[in-house]
């Protein structure tokens, strides 16, 4: 089983949750849209599609990318997964993030937490998380456990 971890970021905890995923597995391939945006869908079994919430929106290259590939995805074992930090609205955002068709297609789709990372954000963005969360320091809220069923539902460990 040949798999893809496909994803886009922000500030680097997609990346970082992309990162800890493939670590499970030395021949899993890792495509950060920002620098690769034509990921060849026929070499790969299963795809891991990883995206952050911004002011309630997924980002707009993983939204493409899913709308540009979905055909050959359905095709496909997908695992979804999604880094935010506003818990009561986890579900809601998981639904506006992906469509319909490719999330009752994955495997597994998970808000697996997320961090705050101050000193990677601009002023404006600092701005919009204080007055959101009333949070003004970096904080990290990963949920591992919600990691490692992404790496056991797509058989990650067994590999
Ligand atoms: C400006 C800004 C707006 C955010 N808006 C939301 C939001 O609406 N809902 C939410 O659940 N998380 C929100 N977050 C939290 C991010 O999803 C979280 O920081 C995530 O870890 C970012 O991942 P990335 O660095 O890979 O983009 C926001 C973060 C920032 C910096």
């Amino acid at each position: 089983m040949k798999t893809a971890i496909v994803y886009d970021t922000s500030h680097g905890t997609t990346e970082k949750v992309a990162n800890m995923i493939a670590s499970f597995n030395s021949s899993i391939e890792i495509f950060n849209l920002k620098e690769n945006k034509n990921v060849n869908m026929d070499e790969f079994d299963q795809v891991i599609i990883g995206g952050s919430i911004h002011v309630g929106k997924i980002r707009r290259r993983v939204k493409e990318f899913c709308l540009k590939n979905l055909d050959k995805l359905l095709q496909k074992r997908v695992g979804l997964y999604l880094c935010a930090m506003n818990e009561p609205e986890y579900e809601n955002e998981l639904k506006l993030a992906f469509p319909e068709e490719l999330r009752n297609h994955a495997v597994i789709k998970k808000v697996v937490g997320g961090e705050f990372l101050f000193d990677r954000m601009n002023f404006l963005e600092r701005f919009i998380v204080k007055k959101i969360s009333g949070i003004n320091e970096t904080t990290s809220k990963l949920d591992e456990k919600g990691i490692m069923q992404i790496v056991d539902e797509m058989g990650l460990r067994s590999m």
